[in-house]
């Protein structure tokens, strides 16, 4: 038995933050967030959105997609790191606007890894006959978790969320998996819960925004990557030749096109979204899959290469036939 990606959909909030609007904020260029990153703006949520329900919107769109009604599925798994709560998660939560139903729903938190951590989870379920039908879906919010005065997180990420809807099936969809952490980065990447810790409160709180080192991020980001592709395509017996397609993590263009060069394909292969989302964390690959689907570029039948990389640090890929 195998898992198949049956139908995909996406949510982008409707606001929008350009890098003009940010070059009145902090001390930054429309010209340098272009250069460093390819990013010209992001999706933001308002008031009254949230994680779930970004993850609410991008699941109908996802199941309407798969010809699927809600009551066909028989797990929700979220991948998120912006929930509002520390408990109920995300997937409770999705579950409740979707269904009165109890089927399983849990969060899977793996930064903006997250999405191919959740997926592979629900692979392995699929595969060993658990479930039949399960709805994957990345969203988060990272936008409230940057310092607003912080130019060195602010410009990068966004809102959204992605989803599919994975099905048993004779034949292979999702090829293989392959995931990867590394907990020694912890100090490179993160978000602090101040009031889950030991430490002085009142003190605590001022670190409650994300805290990046870019510059030793994205060398991490371009040496993993380049190995995880090549890992995947040795397990599957494939050349670059062999992909159609690579829907990457919508980090930073550069470290993108490292690793398209590393996979020598060229860009006219690659799948892009980032110009307009920034990153969206968990949500970035399900959105730019959802994207090159709707738009007909990827076709049944198509080889992907999904891969990401993110806080933990953790990284991960799936080798794909859609
Ligand atoms: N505008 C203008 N200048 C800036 C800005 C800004 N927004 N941010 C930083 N700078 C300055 C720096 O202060 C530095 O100035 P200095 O030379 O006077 O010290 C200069 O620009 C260069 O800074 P670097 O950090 O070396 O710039 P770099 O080329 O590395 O680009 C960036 C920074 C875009 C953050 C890049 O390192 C990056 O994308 N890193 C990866 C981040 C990432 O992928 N995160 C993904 C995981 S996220 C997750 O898992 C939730």
């Amino acid at each position: 038995m195998f898992s198949r990606i049956a139908g995909t959909g996406h949510y982008l909030p409707e606001q929008c933050l350009t890098n003009a609007m940010l070059e009145q904020r902090v001390d930054t260029t429309h010209d340098w967030i272009v250069e460093r990153t390819g990013i010209h703006q992001r999706h933001i949520a308002s008031n009254g959105e949230n994680a779930a329900t970004m993850a609410v919107a991008a699941a109908r769109q996802a199941l309407a997609a798969a010809e699927t009604d809600i009551a066909e599925i028989d797990l929700i798994v979220v991948a998120t790191t912006s929930g509002d709560r520390a408990f109920p998660s995300v997937a409770c939560e999705v579950q409740a606007a979707l269904t009165d139903e109890n089927i399983p729903a849990f969060d899977v938190a793996a930064a903006c890894s997250g999405f191919i951590f959740a997926m592979s989870v629900a692979d392995q379920y699929i595969r060993s006959g658990t479930y039949r039908s399960v709805l994957v879906i990345g969203t988060d919010v990272l936008s409230r978790l940057c310092r607003p005065d912080d130019r060195n997180t602010i410009v990068l990420f966004g809102d959204g969320a992605g989803a599919v809807v994975l099905q048993a099936s004779n034949v292979p969809g999702i090829e293989s998996t392959h995931l990867h952490s590394a907990g020694e980065f912890a100090d490179l990447l993160g978000v602090n819960h101040p009031q889950r810790r030991e430490s002085d409160h009142a003190e605590a709180l001022s670190e409650a925004w994300m805290y990046m080192k870019g510059n030793e991020v994205f060398k991490v980001a371009v040496s993993k990557l380049s190995e995880l592709v090549n890992e995947t395509l040795v397990a599957n017996g494939l050349t670059p030749d062999d992909l159609d397609w690579l829907v990457p993590h919508q980090a930073n263009l550069r470290i993108i096109k490292a690793t398209a060069k590393k996979l020598k394909m060229p860009m006219s292969q690659v799948v892009t979204t980032l110009a307009d989302t920034g990153n969206t964390s968990a949500a970035s690959v399900p959105i730019a899959l959802d994207v090159a689907v709707r738009d007909g570029r990827i076709q049944r039948g198509h080889k992907l290469l999904l891969e990401a990389f993110g806080g933990g640090f953790a990284w991960g890929s799936a080798l794909i036939t859609y």
